[in-house]
């Protein structure tokens, strides 16, 4: 406990506890404020609201700084692999040897969905978009799984973990098969986390696609740089499900959902969509910027700004150089990234964007990489939530391991009409 603040108001002076985060974030405890004083706080859209109590992800958006459990990004994404990463988030530190092995015979045990699960996908239209389907599929494949309703152990958590992560890959990829009326492939039990996603994906029966090492590399480094991201709008949401008490896979299954508008992890798509359309119409980086300065119609410059980064988004920095290693590995030239990097220019040297303090973000970059993987435009966002899986279910257990866990439940200021009588239909304005 650090000295308490003082709030005074209409006289009377009230003091609230503060009390200080291991990284000395101080925050004012103002539980209590509606009781003291009728009050309550206001903060639209949660700019300034400490929701919860955590110990996953530090993020200082002032320094640029994200950490995973304490670890550095940039170590992480140069040094670890995906599922390590995810070991990390979920269990709270890194593995031995031994842990890391078993939690892959976990994924590789739990990677077949139920073969009921595969009609489920006829219900869908071809043209589909993944992310409906991945989150209908999600609940879906907790139908077959009675046993998650109650996670209480740590033996069926961590079963329910590498099941929910193993199957969201498989669920993901037989979406995709199903868009473009390919069988859908079964997982390989030989293959690692990432270069099995790449096999669901690409390989058909009878070829078998065989991933470049560096391609494997690449994704692995994008999931990794997705893996946790501290109170963004999906994970804050599948605490809030969560809160209620609803099981690990529905509370992710409306993270699904909140990830994919592109004010969030939909972003991704909509950078792609936004560099085609310069390229297409011939429109100069400068005017573009200029036509999202005006504010005339809404367009933003996709992939750049964010809430919490003030000075520049880690993960961005780690992909626009991923971006130039594997283009040129795979022998690829994509003149959208000329575009990228010529707008990304432009808007850094725009007092628009420096007074605003908007700096490329995690979205601005990544799907270059994806593109040139081969991986469709309507599939980024599906690997942004794969990517995110390990954050979710470590904030989803956070909650429920949490003894003083209340409901989520903010209050809100009303400003609609106050009391008024009811008409008939027939005396009211016609
Ligand atoms: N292009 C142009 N102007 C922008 C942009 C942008 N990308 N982002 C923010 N601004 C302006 C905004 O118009 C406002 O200007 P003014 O003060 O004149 O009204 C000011 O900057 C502050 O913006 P805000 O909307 O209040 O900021 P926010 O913290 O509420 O929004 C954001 C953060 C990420 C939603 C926003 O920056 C944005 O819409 N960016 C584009 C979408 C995007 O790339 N999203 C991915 C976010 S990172 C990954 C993830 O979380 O999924």
């Amino acid at each position: 406990m650090s000295d308490a603040a003082t709030l005074n108001f209409q006289g009377k002076s009230i003091e609230l506890p503060t009390f200080v985060g291991s990284e000395n974030e101080v925050a004012v405890d103002i539980q209590e404020l509606r009781n003291k004083t009728g009050m309550i706080t206001f903060d639209d859209g949660y700019g300034n609201t400490g929701s919860c109590l955590s110990s996953i992800t530090y993020i200082d958006g002032d320094a640029g700084i994200l950490r995973y459990r304490g670890y550095p990004i940039e170590q992480l994404a140069e040094e670890s692999t995906f599922v390590e990463t995810a070991y990390l988030i979920v269990f709270g530190e890194l593995p031995s040897a031994a842990e890391l092995q078993r939690f892959r015979g976990q994924l590789t045990a739990h990677q077949f969905l139920h073969e009921n699960l595969r009609h489920h996908y006829d219900g869908f239209p071809p043209n589909a978009h993944p992310m409906a389907i991945l989150s209908a599929m999600i609940n879906a494949a907790s139908c077959f799984q009675p046993a998650l309703m109650k996670l209480d152990d740590d033996e069926s958590f961590t079963s329910q973990a590498a099941r929910l992560m193993s199957q969201v890959r498989t669920i993901a990829a037989a979406s995709y098969k199903k868009s473009i009326g390919e069988p859908m492939m079964y997982p390989r039990s030989d293959l690692r986390y990432t270069a099995n996603f790449l096999h669901l994906l690409f390989s058909k029966p009878y070829a078998e696609y065989d991933p470049d090492p560096d391609v494997v590399r690449a994704l692995d480094q994008i999931f990794i740089l997705h893996a946790d991201h501290e109170q963004n709008c999906s994970t804050s949401t599948v605490r809030m499900v969560g809160s209620s008490q609803a099981n690990l896979w529905a509370s992710v299954s409306a993270g699904v959902c909140a990830l994919w508008g592109p004010l969030h992890g939909g972003a991704n798509q909509a950078v792609i969509e936004m560099l085609t359309e310069i390229h297409k119409s011939g429109v100069k980086p400068e005017e573009f910027i200029a036509r999202v300065k005006a504010k005339d119609s809404k367009a933003r410059l996709m992939g750049f700004g964010h809430r919490v980064y003030k000075n520049f988004d880690p993960r961005a920095k780690i992909l626009k150089a991923a971006c130039d290693k594997v283009l040129n590995k795979l022998g690829v030239h994509d003149p959208l990234l000329d575009i990228a990097k010529k707008l990304e220019e432009t808007a850094l040297r725009d007092d628009y964007f420096v007074e605003r303090k908007l700096y490329p973000n995690v979205d601005f970059y990544s799907g270059i990489i994806m593109r040139a993987i081969g991986i469709p435009l309507n599939m980024f966002t599906v690997l942004f939530a794969i990517g995110r899986i390990p954050g979710w279910i470590a904030n989803w257990r956070e909650v429920h391991l949490n003894p003083k866990a209340r409901i989520y439940r903010p209050r809100q200021i009303y400003t609609g009409p106050t009391k008024r009588d009811y008409l008939p239909i027939g005396k009211r304005a016609t």
